[in-house]
């Protein structure tokens, strides 16, 4: 038995990769384009490990997908790649049209040609899981209820519409082909692994590095945090128990603004790293131009994943920041390699740094 998965180099991918080798005996196929965000360092304790494939290649590819399904045989498809940063959308949507729409589309073309051939039990035991985001039902003012699966799609930025567009596809590929479907629709994630582009890791590492801590606008823009292995746990748990064609909504109702995660992220630092002039990270704050169609607010509603599925998330933010930040400083080395002449060229065009 294996499953394959899309855009397993990246921050989430990488993660999930790595506890389905630890916590299963199943063999992983691992499909990525290696774009700037897919970093072969985070899977370097699998480099000779049999039960993890690397393949390097595009979800579009029409040709290599047929050809590596028919080869590995999976029982499942999951597909997180994706082009995934807001910022990079705003600056150039057109990698997002391409990946999250135009490929997702080829990637299902190719799993549906694979699973209709299948034999009959292979084919009703087959699934394709999807992963997607909580932009897709675009912004809260603050009394709104958490986003439910019954939340209309109002997707604000290109990635979030890209993502909205992708979302449509693979419900109509439930309902005029039958392929058996199942989608997340997941809060901001954070943990190891996570490329400095993002809030998180990038005020960690400015941090370290005595830069400014950039917070777009009044840094009161609320997300609804969740620890990257609990997302994981929550898409083996969707992938074996999800019912066909169903939405499921992964949070950790974390909901925090931008610059109380910010300060937290700093007390962390003055704790476990403290600056040699004894002062606080939280002097390098710098308040910067807000992102142009900046949502407000996210917060997930999961109580449909607690109820049908017995799902809950194991951490809470302060046990996971608190996690994360020390990743971040046991592996200066995963960072320094991240640190390209690409991620450069992006911190200059972003930050004007
Ligand atoms: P990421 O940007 O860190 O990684 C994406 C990976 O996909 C990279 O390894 C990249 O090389 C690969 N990729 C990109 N285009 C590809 C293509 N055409 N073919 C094959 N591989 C390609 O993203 P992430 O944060 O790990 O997010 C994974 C998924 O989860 C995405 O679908 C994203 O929309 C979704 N999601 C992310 C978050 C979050 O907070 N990071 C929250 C909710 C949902
Ligand atoms: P981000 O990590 O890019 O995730 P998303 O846009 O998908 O929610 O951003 C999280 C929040 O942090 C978002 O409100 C934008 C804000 N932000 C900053 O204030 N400064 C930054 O440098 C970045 C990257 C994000």
């Amino acid at each position: 038995m294996s499953v394959l998965i899309t855009g397993g180099a990246g921050f989430i991918g990488a993660n999930f990769v790595l506890d389905w080798v630890a916590n299963t005996d199943e063999k992983i196929i691992n499909l990525d384009k290696l774009t700037y965000a897919g970093n072969m360092a985070s899977l370097a304790s699998l480099q000779n490990n049999p039960q993890h494939v690397f393949v390097q290649g595009d979800i579009g590819d029409d040709k290599l997908l047929p050809k590596l399904l028919a080869e590995h045989q999976p029982r499942a498809v999951l597909n997180f790649a994706a082009e995934s940063h807001v910022d990079r959308s705003i600056h150039g949507p057109g990698d997002f049209i391409e990946t999250n729409i135009v490929g997702t589309f080829r990637l299902l073309e190719s799993v549906r040609g694979y699973w209709q051939a299948l034999a009959s039990e292979a084919q009703q035991q087959f699934r394709f899981l999807h992963v997607s985001t909580d932009e897709v039902y675009g912004s809260l003012s603050p009394q709104d209820p958490a986003f439910s699966e019954n939340n209309k799609y109002e997707p604000n930025s290109p990635y979030s519409a890209s993502k909205a567009a992708s979302d449509h596809l693979v419900r109509a590929w439930h309902h005029t082909y039958g392929l058996p479907v199942l989608t997340t629709n997941c809060s901001n994630n954070y943990g190891p692994l996570h490329f400095p582009e993002k809030l998180i890791p990038l005020m960690i590492v400015n941090a370290l590095a005595g830069k400014p801590l950039p917070v777009y606008g009044d840094g009161m823009q609320v997300r609804d945090w969740l620890y990257v292995k609990d997302h994981c746990s929550a898409i083996r748990r969707v992938l074996e128990g999800g019912q066909l064609g169903e939405t499921y909504n992964v949070g950790g109702w974390n909901e925090k603004p931008n610059i109380e995660i910010v300060n937290t992220v700093c007390a962390l630092l003055d704790e476990m790293r403290p600056r040699s002039d004894g002062q606080s990270y939280a002097t390098q704050i710098t308040y910067v131009k807000d992102r142009p169609g900046h949502d407000r607010r996210y917060a997930i509603d999961a109580r449909k994943l607690e109820k049908e599925l017995g799902w809950k998330p194991a951490e809470t933010f302060e046990t996971g920041i608190r996690k994360t930040v020390a990743w971040y400083l046991d592996n200066a080395e995963w960072v320094a390699n991240v640190q390209s002449g690409a991620y450069r060229e992006w911190v200059t065009k972003q930050y004007k740094a």
